[in-house]
């Protein structure tokens, strides 16, 4: 039985990945740090409330005490790293929460994984670490960081960190940069989500510019299973690409959710652009897929349908959320309730 550590289970991406693990694994253990900030839900993982494979601590990866503590009394020798502030927008709002999350709260994990000597760590990083795209070329594991938001700076600043403990102590470090990810329990302030709730209530749909910014799109489930491959396989100190190949402008997917949904595309409002938007992203893969023997396997036509069915059956699950401080966040960002 392994012990792994995994920080920001009840967020997005990570509620899903221990969703999937409980589901398939018996011969793991979750311990789940997470500070259940705004994003943090514990209603994601309600069904394993009483899994005996299942263990969550509700606290923050800063607090050093507690991070030792749960080394030393878990005896964590694994350690995957989904906690952090994730959102550009509000990163832009105000980015010190992001620095302290990302930057200070992964040294603190790091340098506990170095105390307890654990044989991995895997941090999960991002695709936005690498800047922005022209309308050609690929990110691939080469390309320099250049990070463009205090989020992306952020998360640069984790993912060069986590290298340089392999470099200098060797602590046994993998990171994976993926691409932009859609599916079931998203938070509503990202862009599918956000689009297909504000549709359903016959809202604005806010696109920033002219809509035709560019993102390469995953479903969840498969970066989770590109995670759950390079943390058994992948070679330490190494660095992995994730992405799916579907790329898409914001505004064709913003007519796609309209479509699905019967509304009409007269909801669409073009407003202010993000400051210092990224153009492009977009993934090349090719390294996972040689060395790991990763490949997606969900169709973007089909997975995106299924996740807005998904917000179509969940109506309780959103609107427990969009309202109090999340209508505020609104209101700031958009200048709209
Ligand atoms: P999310 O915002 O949905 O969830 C983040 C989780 O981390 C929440 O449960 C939150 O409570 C927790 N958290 C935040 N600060 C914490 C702290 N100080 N201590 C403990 N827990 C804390 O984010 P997500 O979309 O699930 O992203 C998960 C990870 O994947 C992040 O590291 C993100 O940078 C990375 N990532 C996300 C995407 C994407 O498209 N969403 C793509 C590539 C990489
Ligand atoms: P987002 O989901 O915030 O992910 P990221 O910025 O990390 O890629 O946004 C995806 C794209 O959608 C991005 O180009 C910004 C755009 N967008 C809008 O046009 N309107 C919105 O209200 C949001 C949230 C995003």
């Amino acid at each position: 039985m392994k012990n792994i550590l995994v920080t920001g289970g009840c967020g997005f991406i990570g509620s899903n990945f221990i969703r999937t693990i409980l589901q398939e694994r018996d011969d793991i253990h979750i311990i789940n740090l997470d500070k259940l900030t705004y994003a943090g839900n514990p209603a994601n993982l309600r069904e394993f409330e009483f899994d005996p494979y299942y263990t969550f601590v509700k606290g923050d990866i800063c607090n050093a005490e507690l991070v030792d503590f749960i080394f030393y009394h878990y005896k964590i020798k694994y350690v995957i790293n989904f906690a952090a502030e994730s959102h550009v927008d509000r990163s832009i709002l105000g980015s010190q929460i992001f620095y302290q999350t990302n930057v200070l709260g992964t040294n603190v994990l790091l340098e506990a994984a170095r105390r307890y000597e654990v044989e991995k760590f895997l941090q999960v990083s991002t695709d936005e670490v690498y800047g922005s795209l022209g309308e050609t070329g690929l990110f691939t594991e080469q390309t320099p960081l250049s990070p463009n938001s205090p989020y992306s700076s952020s998360k640069a600043g984790a993912d060069l960190m986590a290298l340089a403990f392999y470099h200098t102590y060797g602590l046994p470090v993998v990171i994976t940069r993926c691409s932009n990810n859609y599916g079931p329990y998203q938070f509503p302030e990202k862009l599918i989500p956000l689009m297909t709730i504000n549709a359903l209530n016959n809202k604005k749909l806010p696109v920033y510019g002219d809509g035709l910014n560019v993102r390469d799109w995953i479903y969840v489930i498969d970066h989770n299973k590109a995670i759950e491959l390079v943390f058994e396989k992948g070679k330490v100190g190494e660095v992995y690409n994730i992405g799916a190949s579907q790329e898409m402008k914001n505004i064709d997917i913003v007519k796609l959710i309209l479509k699905y949904l019967g509304k009409d595309e007269s909801l669409i409002e073009y407003v202010k652009d993000r400051p210092g938007h990224d153009r492009r992203y977009a993934i090349d893969s090719t390294k996972i897929q040689t060395e790991l023997g990763w490949k997606p396997q969900y169709k973007f036509e089909d997975a995106i349908k299924e996740t807005i069915q998904w917000y179509i059956n969940n109506k309780t699950w959103w609107q427990n959320i969009i309202n109090g401080d999340y209508l505020k966040y609104y209101e700031e960002q958009y200048g709209q309730k």
